[in-house]
């Protein structure tokens, strides 16, 4: 056995000890009840050499997912001329048995028939989940080389109609990319994915694992976000909008909170982040901190458990003008990164900065105003204890509010985001250095 299939195994034989109780548990991709369909394609054009490749790639996606009856329950199915159901949905009670059973399969050989196996899924897969109505998701992911000989679109529909999510994963150039489209639910920069070929498939592992947790973890954002996005909006979840009064913010356009000591802004963490954080997402907080403010150390955003251990938080520290940030990790009770780069020290001027915190499964980025501050390794992280509390702005010892104002207080889910989530609402970035980037008419200064 290899030795990253033996760490594998290893890992999911411990993962008993991340449940908890449900009194106090952990919760991310790994906690969610979902109904996952494998969708693959057995044809002809395939090959068992490939076959076996595109096997291994979904037992590396499902390595994210607690398998079992209380989480994740998965299913395969093969396909060419006819659908096969290889691995029945839910009847592995742990990762291990699923490896098995997936390795177990046999390549079958013959057409593409993409429609008819999506169809069988939705009609015979889906129904067949023994928890139907509580799985939290349902999700398809369709795994193919080439044109369906069949109709795609009255299977992708149905899907739809059943509030079935359907990815499609297309391995090599005779995938066409309108029928991904077509099967796949929209917009298709979400939910289609391409690989150059089966040999490099381990090149959209992150993104497929990334792409699944969003689905499971992410709510859409309906008003402030850019369209599609998902993610957190801490001003309204955290009742920011609700409870400090608004001020001008960064530009006469924008709209600012300004907190102040007699304020509490803690809320249930499972009420703020319900199924926990993705492994990837980008923080993004604009604000001025301003007079005694910028000489404390605070926890702009900080996530603790019942028994007070941190388990995320961002930590601005006036008094040496640096970022901490703090999360899990599965080697110790907690990690924690120091930016304090030169350039991290204006975040303390006194004017309105944009902070923007990159998180990747194993590194974090930083950058302020645009510019990229540091990047910095990460330990593996452990899911977050939600059955404790969020909190904003606040000093460790009182659990007193910091008066900072506050314009934009957000997680995105989308890692991508990073690129797209421009400082432009920051007047010195955009004199300075992005006025390629920003839209000057838009902005009134
Ligand atoms: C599966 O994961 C292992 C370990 O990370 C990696 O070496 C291998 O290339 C992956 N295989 C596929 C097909 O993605
Ligand atoms: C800039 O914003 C203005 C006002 O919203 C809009 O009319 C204009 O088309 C935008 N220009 C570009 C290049 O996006």
């Amino acid at each position: 056995m290899k030795t990253w299939a033996l760490g594998m195994i290893l890992t999911l034989l411990l993962l008993p000890h991340i449940h908890g109780t449900a009194e106090n548990s952990r919760a991310g991709c790994r906690t969610v009840a979902n109904d996952l369909v494998y969708i693959i394609d057995g044809s002809s054009s395939v090959g068992v050499a490939d076959f076996d490749m595109a096997k291994q790639w979904l037992i590396n996606v499902t390595g994210n997912f607690a398998v079992g009856p209380r989480h994740t329950q998965v299913a395969i199915v093969q396909y060419s001329d006819t659908p096969r159901l290889e691995v029945p949905l839910g009847q592995h009670r742990n990762s291990r048995e699923l490896i098995r059973a997936i390795q177990a399969i046999g390549y079958l050989g013959g057409s593409t028939r993409t429609g008819r196996a999506l169809k069988f899924a939705i009609e015979h897969v889906f129904p067949s989940s023994g928890r139907a109505g509580t799985a939290q998701h349902r999700i398809a992911v369709v795994v193919t080389d080439g044109k369906s000989q069949d109709d795609v679109v009255d299977a992708a529909l149905e899907a739809r109609a059943q509030g079935i999510v359907v990815f499609a994963v297309g391995v090599g150039s005779e995938a066409s990319g309108p029928e991904l489209a077509a099967l796949a639910n929209r917009p298709s920069s979400t939910y289609v994915l391409h690989a150059e070929d089966y040999a490099t498939i381990g090149c959209v592992q992150d993104a497929m694992q990334q792409k699944l947790c969003e689905e499971s973890v992410c709510p859409i954002q309906t008003s402030s976000f850019p369209p599609n996005e998902r993610g957190f909006e801490l001003l309204s979840s955290m009742k920011i909008d609700q409870k400090a009064p608004k001020v001008q913010g960064s530009l006469v356009s924008e709209v600012a909170y300004l907190l102040s000591p007699g304020l509490d802004l803690t809320e249930s963490t499972r009420a703020v982040f319900p199924q926990g954080l993705p492994p990837s997402y980008v923080f993004v907080a604009t604000l001025r901190l301003k007079a005694p403010a910028n000489r404390a150390a605070l926890d702009l955003w900080r996530i603790r458990s019942k028994d007070g251990s941190t388990q995320t938080a961002v930590t601005l520290d006036g008094r040496d003008k640096s970022v901490i940030f703090t999360t899990t990790s599965s080697v110790r009770q907690e990690q924690c990164v120091l930016f304090n780069d030169r350039g991290i020290q204006r975040l303390f001027d006194g004017s309105w900065h944009q902070l923007k915190l990159l998180l990747k499964p194993r590194r974090i980025t930083c950058f302020l105003d645009d510019v990229l501050i540091e990047e910095q390794l990460l330990e593996e992280a452990m899911p977050i204890y939600v059955s404790g509390w969020t909190q904003v702005a606040k000093v460790t010892k009182p659990e007193t509010t910091v008066a900072v104002e506050i314009q934009k207080l957000r997680l995105y889910c989308n890692p991508e985001q990073s690129d797209k989530e421009t400082a432009c609402e920051i007047y010195s970035a955009v004199r300075l250095q992005f006025t390629t980037r920003c839209n000057l008419s838009y902005l009134e200064f």
